[in-house]
């Protein structure tokens, strides 16, 4: 459904570019988490893909469509939910899905049965003659999906469309995603809460510093890492001798050194995990505990987008 090809987009000559060589496909009917630390590039990658935003270099096909020559096509492809919701004085729910109706060409008798429709999907039904300004930030961020939805795209790209929910309309909007998909819908959705992005996406995508730094299917990336685990294991007093153990040890690798703690990579068996605390123990290290490093988007997270902070905003 979309094929990005070595995107480059660069908001200044001696600004590093935003978006650094970027290829990417996300296949239909995918639900693909979008996620990286602030300022990696996610929202520049989105409002490219969306026509927004011009590409440096590089290429763009969305549902078969070239962004350069099919540019109404893509558009009518994509529902787009952004990450800034606008101001509406004075227009009620139902008057804002009819202005975007008409803003698709879509006839008034249609825009009535859409906007009923697709108020019920996103639960809002008994808000139709209510001003869009007093609806609180779920409501309004369901709104907003239903407005992207009234073209029928085939491609829904939210940009945190979760992001000062709370608890309970952040599992609303997951929900309503899922049934989105469920109805056949591709759906890239930008996030930084990764426990929502791992529980509805079944495919993801780390950018960092304008680079993807990791991609695919949720349980290829994550089980990826399953072969091999990684504990990490505190010491009483000085951490130099237990490192220098691990050292001894073949099957072990020493990832990291820190004054009361190491980290040590194996093949994530039992019998390896045994072996080497069985090691360090007659080596007269004192452990004080050990734990396993989760496997969980968020580790490979941290993992991938070491370095921190990607940006300023
Ligand atoms: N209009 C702009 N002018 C100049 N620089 C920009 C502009 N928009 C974004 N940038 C820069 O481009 C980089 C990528 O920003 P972008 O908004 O794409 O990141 P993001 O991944 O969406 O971050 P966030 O998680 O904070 O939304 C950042 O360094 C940012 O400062
Ligand atoms: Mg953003």
């Amino acid at each position: 459904m979309i094929y990005l090809g070595n995107l480059i987009k660069s908001y200044g000559k001696n600004l590093p570019p935003a978006v650094n060589n970027l290829t990417l496909h996300v296949p239909k009917g995918d639900l693909f988490g979008f996620v990286g630390p602030n300022g990696a590039g996610k929202t520049t990658t989105i409002r490219m893909i969306c026509g927004l935003l011009r590409p440096d270099y590089g290429t763009i096909n969305i549902g078969g469509y070239d962004h350069r020559v099919q540019q109404e096509e893509v558009k009518r492809t994509i529902g787009y939910v952004p990450d800034f919701f606008g101001v509406y004085e004075n227009l009620k729910v139902k008057e804002y899905m009819e202005f975007y109706g008409s803003i698709y060409g879509i006839s008034d008798a249609q825009i009535r049965k859409l906007t009923g429709d697709l108020l019920e999907l996103v639960n809002l039904s008994d808000k139709t003659e209510v001003y869009v300004d007093t609806l609180s930030r779920g409501m309004k961020q369901r709104l907003c999906v239903a407005r992207a939805l009234l073209h029928n795209p085939a491609l829904l790209i939210l940009d945190e469309p979760s992001s000062g929910l709370d608890p309970r309309a952040r599992v609303e909007m997951r929900e309503l995603l899922m049934n989105l998909q469920g109805m056949g819908k591709t759906i890239i959705i930008s996030s930084h809460i990764l426990a929502d992005i791992a529980e509805m996406c079944n495919s993801v995508g780390i950018m960092s510093r304008g680079h993807l730094v990791a991609a695919g299917k949720m349980e290829d990336i994550l089980g990826a890492r399953e072969s091999s685990g990684r504990i990490i294991i505190e010491i009483a007093g000085d951490a130099t001798k237990a490192a220098e153990t691990v050292r001894t040890m073949q099957e072990l690798r020493l990832e990291s050194v820190k004054e009361n703690e190491i980290v040590v990579g194996y093949d994530g068996t039992d019998e390896v995990l045994n072996r080497c605390l069985g090691e360090l123990m007659r080596s007269g290290v004192m452990m004080k505990g050990f734990h396993k490093e989760e496997k969980s988007l968020e580790s490979l997270f941290m993992q991938v987008t070491a370095g921190g902070d990607d940006g300023t905003n």
